[in-house]
């Protein structure tokens, strides 16, 4: 089979999937789905934090927080069946409460850097949080990632999942209007998890969404991935200065060490990316025939365990990050200390800085639009 015809595959069932998805809750529908909630703890600030852990007939389990409408587990099988946790991340609320660099978050309002945390719309300006200087990033101080959501459960003859909301009041981390934002995973019986996200809003303001997951696709703490194959559907990239901010020009990966268009271990050229802390943090810029059409964007497989991660998305790029600025210090489940490159991001996304790049597509959301997107994460082995 082609990735045209997985592609079409994936979309149709995923369309079936939802469907089921959105009929009214019963477990009566089918007992193999599973969903179960337990207390996680509480904020600083005292308010409950709930876990859910949601599972399909295959095994498939992912668990998922409302503080940061969070991914903090995920089983799924190798090429024999053995199920591994392939997420990084903690055992407790705590440790994400102490602070961490947004393992598994929804990341906004927006996502990636802002130059300078500077923009300007409809002839206002507006300042935000310098937070990764001199830039801003993922929302700011406070942003999704440390809020704590609203969620219900959602069970269907074939899929479950979890449906997160949270409103975001006028003026947050310095963004302008009320923003009240859907997020939904669904576990479906074909091994994806499907993110959808959807927004409104009161006054015009830039959106864009991501799930900020690092994966480790022999599982989390087993060491680093730099022997995984990673296929990026991406004939071009957006070069960015040293700050990490594009500079604005769409470049062909072909000829340099981003090109991924044809499987490569990650490794392979890594020691290439040079700066500060090297490695790879850049937006590929997604082949695509429409925009806004969902397509296969990246096909990830660990040689060792079989283990295939393919990523469909509406979106026009991807963040492709190796965990550069992991450094040991942060010990995670089970108190396997995170060194660098041991997990990868692939934050499906608008292109960084778009607000302030008119060459990109827009990240402006008006009153009366919905903004949506949807990311398929499917799971096979060979
Ligand atoms: C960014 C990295 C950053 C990381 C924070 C990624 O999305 O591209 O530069 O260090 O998030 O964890």
């Amino acid at each position: 089979m082609n990735y045209r015809s997985i592609e079409i595959l994936t979309i149709a069932c995923l369309a079936v999937s939802l469907f089921a998805c959105k009929g009214p809750k019963s477990y009566k529908e089918n007992p193999d789905f599973k969903v179960e909630k337990a207390e996680f703890g509480m904020t600083k600030e005292g308010e409950p934090v709930q876990i859910f852990t949601i599972e399909n007939p295959n095994g498939v389990k992912v668990k998922l927080t409302t503080y940061g409408a969070m991914l903090t587990e995920l089983h799924v099988p190798d090429r024999n069946g053995g199920f591994t946790d392939i997420v990084l991340g903690f055992d407790d609320l705590e440790s994400y409460l102490a602070g961490h660099p947004y393992f598994g978050v929804i990341a906004g309002r927006v996502a990636n850097r802002i130059a300078k945390g500077k923009f300007s719309l409809n002839g206002k300006d507006y300042t935000l949080a310098t937070n990764n200087a001199p830039n801003h990033l993922h929302g700011g101080e406070n942003g999704l990632d440390k809020k704590v959501w609203k969620a219900e459960e959602l069970i269907g003859s074939n899929a479950v999942g979890i449906r997160f909301a949270y409103s975001s009041p006028d003026g947050e981390e310095g963004y302008p209007g009320k923003l009240d934002i859907v997020v939904t995973y669904t576990l479906t019986e074909d091994n994806s998890l499907v993110i959808e996200y959807e927004a409104v809003t009161d006054q015009a303001t830039p959106i864009n969404l991501t799930n900020h997951a690092y994966f480790n696709l022999a599982g989390e703490g087993s060491g680093t991935i730099l022997n995984q194959q990673m296929q990026i559907f991406a004939d071009h990239f957006t070069p960015v200065d040293d700050t990490l901010i594009p500079t604005g020009e769409i470049g062909p990966v072909k000829g340099t060490s981003m090109d991924f268009t044809q499987p490569m271990t990650i490794g392979s050229r890594i020691g290439k990316m040079v700066g500060d802390p090297g490695g790879y943090d850049h937006n590929y810029v997604l082949n695509k025939k429409q925009p806004g059409q969902s397509s296969l964007a990246v096909r990830v497989k660990d040689p060792s365990s079989g283990r295939v991660m393919e990523i469909y998305t509406t979106e026009p790029g991807v963040q492709f990050y190796t965990g550069n600025f992991l450094d040991g210090t942060l010990e995670g489940k089970a108190g396997n200390a995170y060194q660098k490159n041991d997990g990868f991001c692939l934050e499906c996304q608008h292109f960084p800085d778009s607000i302030n790049q008119p060459n990109f597509p827009s990240v402006v959301l008006n009153p009366g639009e919905k903004y949506t997107q949807t990311t398929i994460h499917k799971f096979t082995a060979e």
